[in-house]
């Protein structure tokens, strides 16, 4: 493990005064905010890879965010930044490097990590995903029975699968039509089930992603799919209908994949941040190779302009400087993801994975306890959905939740007023979020005195606006590394290891050990607590 000395953000100078901030600007609304500097949006907007970041509805002044710039200098972010680009260990608890921005590097890069240039391989194994999807979707890549594929099933959970399943959908413009790809992540029995039912096998291609090839839910339903086929078309089919994403050649091997039809990536490689690896077949697939080396495009750029504008213009350091200011200062718990795009209804659950797991930590690198708040909750549906749902707590509930709108300007589908009505509820509940009304509108409406305190909105909802022209690759690609570099920032700040999770690892080991009990039909192991043997032996009389 490195260690690499950890600054406790809350002993700067910086933190100190960006409290006395917090407090003496306590009463300062974001309607004052806007009021008092009709050109703060301009102020405030950031582009970078084709995103426009209006950060004029946060609650904060440009003299703050100043201060957290001193905060990031402070506590050490821009040399942990480079570190990561340059491929040092930073991923001190598992001793590794953290080089997705490796993979979206162009072929003519050179990034020579252990005496070994990762461009190369990184694009060796995009040259023969490229091939192998050019060849399924030509047909020249048949099934065993001779077929064409038409279905593509990824088998993946987590980082491999919430990925190659959010960009299908928010690629749908840009696929071929001809293939469709299907997502099984749970090992609840009937997602694996419902789809295996609708599929024909001669026609079906499985892609098993799993970065370990060891993960519970993968291997079992894998395990299934392999079993489906086999049942259907003999052995000898499994080499025409399996492939296999990992960094686990021996267990790809044992299950029964051979090698030559694995996709590898490098343990340098974060589940959560492998879309852009072998992890995203199926969305080479669906959308062929060039469409997918521009999302690769998208996150270089995004990674460029991390690596290299000035701090103050920096889109991802502020993005994150602003999430620190939010839940440690405004002390705001969560943020609401609300997409205006139907297209990017898994973008939140993408999320969840990259920010939760990221940096939802409270012990720092360096094994002490946090004494401040970290990574805040994130959730989300698209918009205007969830403005028939959960919007009413946003608007007047007693918690305050911050929220990212996103907005795409251009539809492919432009079916009479729809899409401008869809921007204009975006851009509408971000100014209801951000300003509110006061009691005095309320009145003048002729609302009636005995329903004016129900019709008060109080506003003051940190809202980040993020526009974009259209949903295409690139644009995806650069969506996906902002939010991963804000991710960094955020972790850095708060001195914890953003790309390990441990947190994870417990649950799994109790669950073989409860699963050993069911199978033998009782509730007795001895490390259990009541709770879970009362609820086993419920379990146990109801199956
Ligand atoms: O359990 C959490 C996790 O390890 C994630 O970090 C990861 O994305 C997911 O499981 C799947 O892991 P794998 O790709 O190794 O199957």
């Amino acid at each position: 493990m490195t260690n690499d000395a950890v600054v406790d953000p809350s002993g700067t100078q910086a933190w100190k005064e960006l409290q006395e901030i917090a407090v003496s600007t306590a009463n300062i609304s974001i309607r004052d905010l806007l009021t008092i500097d009709p050109s703060r949006p301009s102020a405030m907007t950031y582009v970078a890879g084709g995103i426009h970041a209006d950060f004029s509805r946060q609650r904060l002044s440009p003299t703050t965010l100043s201060r957290l710039l001193e905060l990031a200098r402070q506590t050490g972010v821009l040399t942990l930044r480079d570190k990561m680009f340059a491929g040092e260990h930073i991923n001190s608890t598992e001793n590794r490097s953290v080089l997705h921005t490796a993979l979206r590097l162009p072929r003519d890069a050179t990034l020579v990590v252990d005496g070994v240039n990762i461009v190369e391989e990184v694009h060796q194994v995009l040259d023969r995903m490229g091939d192998f999807s050019n060849a399924v979707r030509s047909g020249a890549w048949v099934g065993a029975t001779g077929k064409k594929i038409t279905d593509v099933v990824n088998i993946g959970i987590g980082g491999s699968d919430l990925g190659p399943a959010m960009a299908y959908l928010a690629l749908e413009d840009f696929r071929d039509r001809s293939i469709s790809c299907h997502f099984v992540s749970n090992v609840d029995p009937s997602d694996v089930a419902v789809v295996l039912e609708r599929l024909n096998p001669e026609t079906t291609l499985f892609v098993i992603a799993s970065k370990t090839f060891t993960t519970l839910e993968t291997m079992t339903n894998a395990g299934d799919a392999r079993r489906w086929l086999v049942d259907a078309l003999g052995e000898a089919a499994v080499e025409k209908h399996f492939v296999a994403l990992s960094t686990n050649a021996q267990a790809v091997s044992e299950f029964g994949i051979d090698t030559h039809h694995m996709y590898g990536f490098w343990d340098w490689v974060g589940g959560r941040y492998s879309v852009d690896s072998a992890i995203g077949l199926s969305t080479m697939i669906a959308v062929g190779p060039a469409n997918f080396g521009a999302m690769l495009s998208g996150f270089h750029a995004i990674d460029q302009h991390f690596s290299h504008a000035a701090p103050h213009e920096n889109l991802p350091l502020m993005m994150g400087l602003i999430a620190v200011w939010n839940r440690n200062f405004l002390k705001i718990p969560t943020t609401a993801v609300l997409p205006y795009s139907q297209y990017l209804s898994r973008f939140p659950a993408y999320l969840q994975q990259l920010t939760m797991e990221s940096n939802g930590k409270s012990v720092r690198r360096d094994g002490e306890a946090v004494s401040y708040d970290t990574g805040a909750i994130f959730w989300g549906e698209p918009g205007t959905n969830g403005q028939h749902s959960f919007y009413q707590l946003l608007h007047q509930g007693t918690s305050t939740v911050a929220a990212d709108v996103i907005v795409v300007a251009k539809t492919a589908h432009a079916i009479g007023q729809q899409q401008d009505m869809l921007v204009a509820n975006a851009l509408a509940q971000a100014a209801v979020l951000a300003l509110g009304r006061t009691e005095m509108e309320v009145a003048a409406d002729g609302t009636s005195a005995t329903l004016v305190p129900h019709k008060v909105m109080p506003g003051n909802r940190p809202v980040s606006l993020f526009m974009v022209e259209q949903l295409d690759p690139f644009t995806l690609g650069a969506l996906i590394a902002l939010y991963e570099h804000a991710v960094f920032v955020q972790g850095a700040i708060w001195g914890i290891d953003s790309f390990d999770q441990w947190g994870v690892e417990l649950g799994k080991k109790v669950a073989l050990g409860i699963l050993a009990d069911l199978t033998k039909g009782t509730a007795q192991n001895p490390s259990l607590d009541a709770a879970s043997l009362a609820d086993m032996n419920t379990y146990l009389t109801l199956r």
